[in-house]
């Protein structure tokens, strides 16, 4: 048995019927709850975690150890840090809540998490622009259609697309107001869309804080598998949040730190000799560069 691990506890029936009897108590204190969908998760909330606490055992010191990680992760949230949506995350209860809300729809491109550095109001670039405002990193040009699950083009669909630098961080992580590695374009007519944005990299998702600490105490890595966020919008059609993946990127076999990746989002991105110009004729001077397409399919729905 490893160190520390708690040997299976044999519990008289007497000591079950205790137990129990308090899970009933406080399940039943929720009902005179109005709101039928309140009380429901009141009462599961309940159920679950009395039998978090019975399955492990919970010592008085672990409790009080938890309660400590809970206000620590209060501490440290700000209106720039959500340390409770990191944990969200790293437990994967952000993506099995986009799972159940983002079922598959016929061949509707996937969701994946949001992650905490969208920006509303990043600025509009025409198509084939550049999102990267400054931010260091290879060049990659990224191209594709919005259309709807019939293959009907989505013209005007916004798209708003989003990237860490090179050295892994997004521009409000530099707290210097800059906006780099972010904007929003319109698909034309037809539905295409293109822009210039930077080949993503892998980078670490913030570990200085509490959840930091109980990644590595459980010898997890922070680091997210290289990505680049979208968000697109249409009307009468689901909005999309997801990423696209940089096949061949090792952190994906390694794994995500958040079980973010999707096969259906792993997409190549193909690296371009050095010396030779964009497919808008910019020239990249001796820089290599790279390309991808990414097609986007939205379900109906609500935007
Ligand atoms: C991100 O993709 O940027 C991210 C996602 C979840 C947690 C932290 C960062
Ligand atoms: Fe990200």
């Amino acid at each position: 048995m490893p160190k520390n691990t708690r040997p299976a506890e044999q519990i008289s029936a007497e000591q079950a019927a205790v137990e129990q009897n308090l899970v009933d108590t406080v399940v039943a204190s929720f009902n005179n709850t109005e709101d039928p969908r309140l009380q429901q998760i009141m009462q599961a909330l309940t159920r679950n975690l009395h039998n978090f606490i019975r399955e492990v055992r919970l010592t008085e010191d672990e409790w009080n150890a938890g309660i400590g990680f809970l206000t620590a992760a209060g501490n440290i949230t700000d209106d720039k840090r959500q340390e409770f949506v990191l944990l969200s995350d790293v437990l994967g209860a952000s993506m099995q809540t986009i799972a159940i809300n983002n079922q598959a729809y016929k061949g509707a491109t996937e969701a994946t998490v949001f992650g905490p550095f969208f920006v509303d109001d990043a600025p509009e670039i025409p198509i084939g622009g550049d999102i990267a405002g400054g931010a260091a990193g290879q060049p990659c040009w990224i191209e594709g259609t919005v259309t709807d699950t019939d293959g009907r083009p989505v013209p005007g669909a916004r798209i708003e697309v989003w990237e860490a630098d090179e050295d892994g961080f997004y521009d409000v992580q530099y707290g210097d107001q800059r906006v780099a590695g972010r904007a929003h374009l319109f698909a034309d007519g037809a539905g295409n869309y293109a822009f210039w944005g930077l080949t993503p990299t892998p980078y670490p998702i913030p570990y200085d804080g509490p959840v930091g600490k109980m990644l590595e105490a459980t010898h997890r890595s922070p680091v997210r598998a290289s990505h680049l966020h979208f968000m697109v919008t249409a009307a009468g059609l689901r909005t999309l949040v997801t990423h696209i993946f940089v096949e061949g990127d090792p952190q994906i076999e390694i794994g995500d730190s958040v079980f973010g990746v999707k096969d259906s989002l792993i997409k190549s991105f193909i690296q371009q000799p050095a010396g030779t110009s964009g497919p808008d004729g910019r020239n990249l001077g001796e820089q290599g560069w790279s390309r991808t397409r990414f097609d986007i399919v939205l379900a109906p729905g609500q935007p």
